[in-house]
């Protein structure tokens, strides 16, 4: 935990207190700079040039990885300081090191936290074996806008599932992993307008503090030890020149006690802007404002200490940062050992049990929205029988990564393919790729062919890897026009066909939903791929996974989400001017929280403990969910709350907890959440955040748009 009131933290900065007091403005700013590892300085012969020149000048590398290359720069670097004070190692292990995990979106939709801690925990474990000491994660942004491509790198729309993920990840790369973590990105970067990447927003402080900001506070509470400020403005001023958002708001209200790094040249980019003259005035703003460590280059090192020398930053200032940074290479026990020990790397990435966490967290991320019966397919039902394998992902190693897979090993991915034969080894597998997102041109007319004579055809499209991630917002969020091409034809068979979607974000399903027998979105699942979806084909494992973020049924709807405000003319179909659209329905084609399963699950006998509570009170809802259906599998109850009446209009729902259980067949059980009136508190009209008075909603229910089970009460002043 990297918060003053952790004693360990507590003694590792007063530890870096002292060293500080020892050393020079120059030594010190040196502390606040990170340089890249370039290619050239890859090579572990050129470590000791390159590695002077480097690790002498900077506090931290980027993107170093192996742990040989990694202690190379760390001997130079506790050589050739002047104080042997030793380097910290980032890198973007976002999802997985070398075992990638499935992206963070779709550890969402598993609704366990627990899921998201164990990916976490081994991406932290492997990476710190490859000497990484950092990572740039968890990315805690709330998203609702399916064109953002960054979507598939946070934990979807919803502020509340978004902070259980954040500080489940925040133990996992931490306390589990023994790396440092890094929430990101500071803040509100989801919200760009239109979709589109390191775009701006204008936002109340009411949005950004009920919204934007819950994840980032549930960080700081787990005890993240860096945050990393974003490259888009709020409301005219970008976040990495923000004095209101890093000092204000970040260590003011949300009580951050670790140090602050930019994001890639996010300082310098507050001269493009037009929020900074030169490149002295973006330091001294960047700085200034609160970004204690700049990512890369030298722009710190070249003007701190001349503004220090014009009194326009206090060296008191440039003290704290660098406590704040060596109090962390304490915390990461770097001052006592700076290096990873190399004697037991062998056989130590991408093991069994990694792989394991892997599977599961896969399996269980996938979310079944489609099924009129064909699935499962139970391999003994399938002995003899003809089943066709197609499309992109079928046989691919490298897109069902994902699009932040870190040391990816693409050539020990687990191929659908491949664990498909395995599965179905007594049936025919039919297999014809049909088209291609690469450059390949696969014959869809002998694919075409192939598959007609089959009992079913399973059909694993893409969205490639590169089309989501940084920098990939897109106006038409599609499957490409070539795929959907083929699907057309290869439903016109007239086969049941059963659609496998990997992707990075929502994407647009309405016609397809259709026209497949069953649809499971797989989003990009990670190493252990083809015995993820094959566990799921199987019957082996019921899906469970609930969509983290809305479907929407077009692009125009974008964005969309559940938690959205009722407006003075709600759409309830009744009249001409009403808020929604003239061509297209109100709502998602899935809402959050949605997901099917080879079973079914009632929820009866709702109960609420109580109509009215006080401010201190509290107030338990319940009911009983029984399995109605043959197989044994996990529902996700989820708990939604609305405000009736506020100084701010409030949202129609809330998502206020969450539950996966577990039934055999028959089996019922109790299922009960506890409401506290201070868990109703938002910021409001006068930015307070209070509970405030008056008659509320609330929903068991299956998944965001469920309203059949509604309980009624109030809380008095
Ligand atoms: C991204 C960050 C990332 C950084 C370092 C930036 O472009 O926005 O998320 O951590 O690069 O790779």
């Amino acid at each position: 935990m990297y918060t003053l009131d952790n004693p360990k933290y507590r003694a590792a900065r007063e530890k870096a207190k002292a060293l500080v007091e020892t050393m020079t403005l120059e030594e010190k700013v040196i502390q606040l700079t990170q340089f890249m590892v370039t290619e050239n300085t890859y090579n572990p012969e050129h470590v000791e040039e390159d590695g002077e020149m480097l690790a002498g000048r900077c506090g931290f590398l980027l993107a170093a990885t192996g742990a040989e290359l990694v202690n190379n720069y760390q001997k130079i670097a506790v050589e050739y300081t002047p104080k042997n004070i030793p380097i910290i190692s980032g890198c973007d292990v976002i999802h997985g090191c070398c075992t990638t995990m499935p992206i963070p979106l779709a550890q969402s939709c598993t609704f366990e936290p627990d899921v998201v801690r164990e990916c976490s925990a081994v991406a932290g474990k492997e990476a710190k074996m490859q000497g990484v000491h950092w990572t740039y994660a968890p990315m805690v942004d709330v998203a609702r806008d399916a064109r953002w491509g960054r979507n598939a790198e946070g934990y979807g729309e919803d502020p509340y599932l978004s902070s259980k993920m954040a500080e489940a990840a925040v133990h996992g790369f931490q306390d589990d992993g023994g790396i440092m973590a890094c929430m990101k990105h500071y803040a509100a970067y989801g919200a760009c307008e239109g979709g589109r990447d390191y775009y701006g927003c204008d936002l109340s402080d009411q949005t950004l503090f009920n919204t934007y900001l819950p994840p980032f506070k549930a960080g700081i509470d787990a005890g993240v030890a860096t945050v990393m400020s974003s490259f888009n403005d709020i409301n005219g001023v970008p976040c990495s020149g923000s004095r209101k958002m890093l000092r204000e708001i970040l260590r003011g209200k949300l009580g951050f006690d670790g140090f602050v790094i930019s994001d890639y040249d996010s300082v310098l980019e507050l001269i493009n802007h037009g929020f900074a003259e030169n490149e002295k005035d973006a330091v001294l703003k960047g700085y200034g404002a609160g970004v204690d460590v700049l990512m890369l280059g030298n722009l710190y090192n070249r003007y701190l200490p001349k503004l220090v020398a014009e009194g326009k930053i206090k060296e008191e200032q440039i003290d704290a940062s660098c406590e704040r940074v060596i109090a962390a290479k304490y915390m990461l026990g770097l001052m006592d050992d700076p290096f990873t020990d190399t004697s037991c790397l062998d056989g130590a990435f991408l093991t069994e049990e990694y792989r394991e966490v892997a599977r599961n967290a896969a399996r269980r991320s996938f979310v079944l929205l489609e099924n009129d019966g064909i699935l499962p397919l139970v391999p003994s039902e399938w002995a003899g029988r003809k089943i066709g394998l197609t499309g992109p992902a079928a046989d691919e190693g490298d897109t069902v990564l994902g699009c932040w897979a870190s040391l990816k090993n693409p050539e020990k991915t687990v191929k659908i393919k491949e664990a498909l034969e395995r599965a179905y080894k007594d049936s025919k597998i039919v297999y014809a790729k049909g088209v291609s997102f690469r450059d390949d041109r696969p014959n869809a007319d002998e694919a075409i062919d192939a598959l007609k004579e089959c009992d079913v055809i399973i059909a694993a499209m893409a969205e490639p890897e590169w089309e989501s991630g940084e920098a990939t917002s897109k106006t038409s969020i599609e499957l490409a026009r070539d795929q959907l091409d083929y699907l057309d034809r290869l439903f016109n068979l007239g086969k049941p066909v059963v659609l496998l979607i990997c992707a990075g974000r929502p994407l647009i399903m309405a016609d397809l939903k259709e026209r497949a027998a069953a649809l499971l979105y797989i989003w990009d699942p990670g190493t252990e791929c083809g015995n993820a979806v094959c566990d799921v084909l199987t019957g082996d494992y019921n899906p469970s996974g609930r969509t983290a973020i809305s479907f929407p049924r077009a692009a125009g709807q974008c964005p969309i989400y559940y938690n959205d405000k009722q407006t003075g003319r709600p759409a309830v179909g009744k009249k001409i001017f009403e808020s929604k659209y003239r061509d297209c329905a109100i709502g998602p084609l899935y809402p959050f929280g949605y997901g099917k399963s080879y079973t079914t699950f009632d929820h009866t006998d709702g109960a609420i403990s109580a109509k009215s509570i006080a401010q201190d009170g509290e107030l338990t809802v319940s009911c009983k969910v029984k399995n109605t259906g043959e197989r044994a599998g996990e529902d996700v109850v989820q708990l939604y709350v609305r405000d009736l009446v506020g100084s701010i209009t409030r949202p129609v729902k809330e998502l206020k907890g969450f539950k996966k259980i577990y039934l055999e067949p028959g089996e019922e059980t109790e299922v009960s959440f506890t409401i506290k009136a201070s868990d109703l508190a938002f910021w409001n009209a006068d930015m307070k955040f209070v509970t405030e008075p008056g008659r509320f909603k609330c929903w068991i229910a299956h998944d965001s748009s469920d309203n059949s089970m509604e309980f009624d009460f109030e809380v008095t002043e």
